[in-house]
């Protein structure tokens, strides 16, 4: 029988230990962990429905893409809203009214309203958007009430968080998802095609991460609400962004689907720029200024898989630097990497990615570009909701299920972690509990539309 409270205990301890005794005791992995969870992890399917009654919370920057984008996916209805900001729910309701549908009931009194929304309303999916704190008691809240969660990118923040999230999935038999837009982007599934047509022979390394200068975005007083993004980044010190790197690469990998993520390493730099910039636009006096940032200005993280595979990925969002997501991936056959453009290379050359783009294209992106067009970053939102929405539609696993969820956010605590303790080795906990070892196709490998 599982006893929540002694496997948080144990894991905790078993984290605090490092990878020393991780891998002496298969601590946080393995057969230790099975005893101690009631359920059984499993590929969730559920029953068909013709109609999803969606929840959103969260119509920020990013939410707001998203309400849009599933007002124009079929078999979709927003039939509920939620934000602290009635200026956010006042916008939601007038793009749900203007596209035809009937007016959302709407939420968001205070910041626990969401919980309201889950025990009240007949929903099948609460989808947020939210900042990362409400992220796990979102999707907890959903799912203890009989409701599929979503949520957009990191699904925790600890790995206590992160069991509890697969264990809550596991005992209500409901989806648990974080949504990765950049497991969608054109080039990344060109590269997943040709992964599995051979290209690039054995994969052996790959590269990723998040680099995008976020300084003035950071220190505006309105751009996150309530600069919920700069007190991470003054309170953690570690990879705080790292699913738009590892999710494309954990797809490219096999990882949860043959492969595992085993252990990383993490360093980070000093912390200088935020701080800089902050100085040079607001003044030494400004409260900004004079708080500590506590996150290195580049972050880096190095995993090694179970299979032998090594991955690089990196977290860099305090200095001048032109947009990249570090793409790369590299096998016994060629290498291929996407930034700063995009090149491939099967010697000692590199050659202009687009002849490669077009032979090996994904079916999957040529069957959606038509309806993804216009929609963000450069159509890959529309085409991660349409997956979701659609594989909910049809009863089959979503994409990205609850392990590929956790195992990719836990970069995130467990990075923190080996920075702290001068780069450290920490092992990156088993949340499939061995079903990683069996071979599996990817969604977009086995449904088009
Ligand atoms: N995938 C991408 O390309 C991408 C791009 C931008 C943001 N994001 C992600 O989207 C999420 C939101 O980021 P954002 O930039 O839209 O932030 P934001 O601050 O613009 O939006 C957050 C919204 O949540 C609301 N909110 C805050 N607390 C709430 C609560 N307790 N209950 C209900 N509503 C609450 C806020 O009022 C705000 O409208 C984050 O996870 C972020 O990392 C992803």
């Amino acid at each position: 029988m599982s006893n929540p409270v002694d496997r948080r205990q144990f894991l905790r301890h078993s984290a605090a230990a490092g990878l020393g005794v991780a891998l002496g005791t298969m601590a946080l992995n393995g057969c230790a962990n099975a005893s101690m969870i009631s359920t059984k992890p499993s590929h969730l399917t559920t029953k068909p429905k013709d109609l999803l009654k969606v929840g959103f919370v969260g119509i920020g920057n990013m939410g707001t893409g998203h309400v849009r984008n599933l007002l124009k996916i079929e078999g979709c209805q927003i039939t509920a809203v939620c934000d602290i900001r009635s200026s956010q729910t006042d916008k939601a309701k007038k793009m749900i009214t203007d596209a035809g549908f009937p007016e959302p009931k709407v939420y968001g009194k205070d910041e626990d309203d969401y919980k309201r929304m889950c025990a009240n309303e007949d929903l099948d999916l609460v989808y947020n958007a939210a900042p990362w704190r409400y992220h796990t008691p979102i999707c907890l809240a959903a799912m203890k009430n009989g409701k599929h969660a979503a949520s957009e990118v990191n699904i925790g923040l600890t790995v206590d968080d992160l069991w509890e999230l697969v264990e809550t999935s596991e005992k209500t038999q409901k989806h648990c998802i974080m949504q990765e837009n950049c497991c969608y982007d054109r080039a990344e599934m060109a590269v997943m095609n040709m992964i599995k047509k051979g290209v690039f022979g054995e994969l052996l390394h790959g590269e990723c991460g998040y680099l995008h200068d976020l300084r003035g975005m950071l220190i505006s007083p309105t751009y996150y609400q309530g600069m919920w993004r700069w007190h991470q980044e003054t309170t953690l010190n570690g990879s705080l962004y790292p699913t738009h790197g590892i999710g494309p690469m954990g797809w490219c990998m096999d990882i949860n689907r043959g492969d595992a993520l085993d252990y990383l390493v993490s360093v980070s730099s000093n912390a200088r720029g935020l701080h800089e910039y902050a100085v040079d636009k607001l003044g030494a006096d400004h409260e900004l200024s004079k708080t500590d940032v506590a996150c290195g200005d580049v972050n880096t993280v190095l995993i090694k898989t179970k299979m032998g595979k090594t991955i690089i990925c990196k977290h860099d969002t305090h200095l001048p630097r032109p947009y990249s997501r570090d793409f790369l991936v590299q096998g016994t056959k060629g290498i291929m990497r996407k930034y700063p453009s995009a090149k491939m290379s099967t010697g000692h050359g590199w050659e202009d990615f687009k002849k490669f783009q077009d032979e090996y294209e994904h079916p999957v992106w040529k069957a959606m570009q038509e309806k993804a067009k216009g929609a963000g970053h450069g159509g890959m939102d529309f085409i991660e909701d349409y997956r979701m929405i659609t594989a909910i539609r049809k009863g089959i696993t979503p994409d990205i299920d609850v392990y590929d969820s956790v195992v990719w956010s836990s970069l995130i605590p467990l990075s923190v972690e080996s920075v702290k303790n001068n780069g450290k080795p920490m092992k990156i906990p088993d949340f499939t509990r061995g079903m990683w070892k069996k071979p599996r196709k990817l969604g977009i490998e086995e449904w088009l539309v």
